[in-house]
Formats: structure tokens, C-alpha cells, sequence
């Protein structure tokens, strides 16, 4: 098991790809020197952001249970979740029709929802990538490699049909980092 510190120097040593990034992330990450108590929110999950460069975003998930993403896309990028502490569940989606750009949207779920332990890796691609991350069976922290960062994504309204574009933020960032936090 790696300290974050490590983790994050072998991470961004090299440019992300889809056999690295897993790779470092099964070696596990120790939730001690990854997230602290303060980024759990109750009821929700927050988005901290661990570092960020051109290439790549590291960003640490704090999951209270109960906790639920909406349904959302990565903008066509490759994310890799870690479970690091507790279990998620992960569920897939397959559009039915629209879900593109911002508009009417009917998906449906794909396959069966996943139980994801510590030291579990979920990965998505362009072609594989919406989907649901909740909680259900208590608190959880993972961490996420999205590659490249991601601005933008699409969230899904299932019972109206629609989809929106929605602009990331973060929840808390390093001391010395220039990105944006979530507005208070
Ligand atoms: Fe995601």
C-alpha cells in the first residue's frame, strides 16, 4: 500500500495510459494519507482535488452513506475510480436516444450494479462511460485519475429525460493550487 505522495509522484512521472494508471492504483492507497475527516459531508460526497496538470487530475472522493452521484458522463475522457476505504456501488448506463449534447435524454441501465470493495478499480472510456457511483453501505473514499482533467460533463435527469452540462468543481483544493473550489 502507497502513501498518497508516492502514489502521486509515480502517477504523474509519465503521461496517463490505460495499463499504468491501473497498474499504480491496485498497489492501494492508504485512506490515512488521503483524505481527512473534515471533506465528509453529511448526506453527500464532496470532490477534493489531490493535484492537477495538464495531462492528468487526481481527486479524492469522501462519500457519507447514502451519498449518490446523478448519472454522468466524463466528457469523453478515460477516469479511473480506486476504492480506497468502504465499498461503492457502480451502476452503467447505455443511451437510448440524445444524451449527446444538452437536451432530451432517455438511457437505461446497462448490466447489473457492481459492488466495489477496497482495492477495486472501476475504469471508463468514451465508449463506456456513464454511469452512477453511491454509497449505500456506509462511508467510502476513492480516488479518481481523470486523464485529461475534465471542465465539463453531461448529468442525466432520469425521470425527465433531459440532460444538462454541468462545470466541475471542487469541494476543497491544495493550499497551493490556482483551481476553483465549489462556491460556498
Ligand atoms: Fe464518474
Amino acid at each position: 500500500m502507497l502513501a498518497l505522495g508516492t502514489l502521486v509522484r509515480a502517477l504523474t512521472a509519465a503521461p496517463p495510459d490505460p495499463v499504468r494508471v491501473p497498474a499504480l492504483l491496485a498497489e492501494g492507497v492508504d485512506p490515512a494519507t488521503l483524505a481527512t475527516p473534515s471533506w465528509f459531508r453529511t448526506g453527500g460526497y464532496t470532490r477534493n482535488l489531490i493535484h492537477r496538470d495538464a495531462r492528468l487530475a487526481i481527486v479524492c472522493l469522501c462519500w457519507d452513506a447514502g451519498a449518490s452521484s446523478p448519472v454522468h458522463g466524463h466528457d469523453g475522457q478515460r477516469c479511473w475510480m480506486a476504492v480506497a476505504e468502504g465499498t461503492l456501488a457502480v451502476q452503467s448506463f447505455a443511451i437510448v436516444s440524445g444524451g449527446r449534447a444538452p437536451g432530451p435524454a432517455v438511457v437505461r441501465p446497462r448490466g447489473r450494479r457492481e459492488r466495489l470493495r477496497a482495492g477495486a478499480i472501476d475504469a471508463r472510456d468514451p465508449e463506456n462511460d456513464l454511469h452512477r457511483v453511491s454509497s449505500p453501505f456506509g462511508r467510502a473514499i476513492s480516488l479518481h485519475v481523470y486523464a485529461a482533467p475534465i471542465e465539463r460533463c453531461l448529468v442525466f435527469d432520469l425521470a425527465r429525460g433531459v440532460c444538462r452540462e454541468t462545470r466541475l468543481v471542487y469541494d476543497t483544493v491544495p493550499a497551493d493550487s490556482h483551481d476553483e473550489r465549489r462556491p460556498e
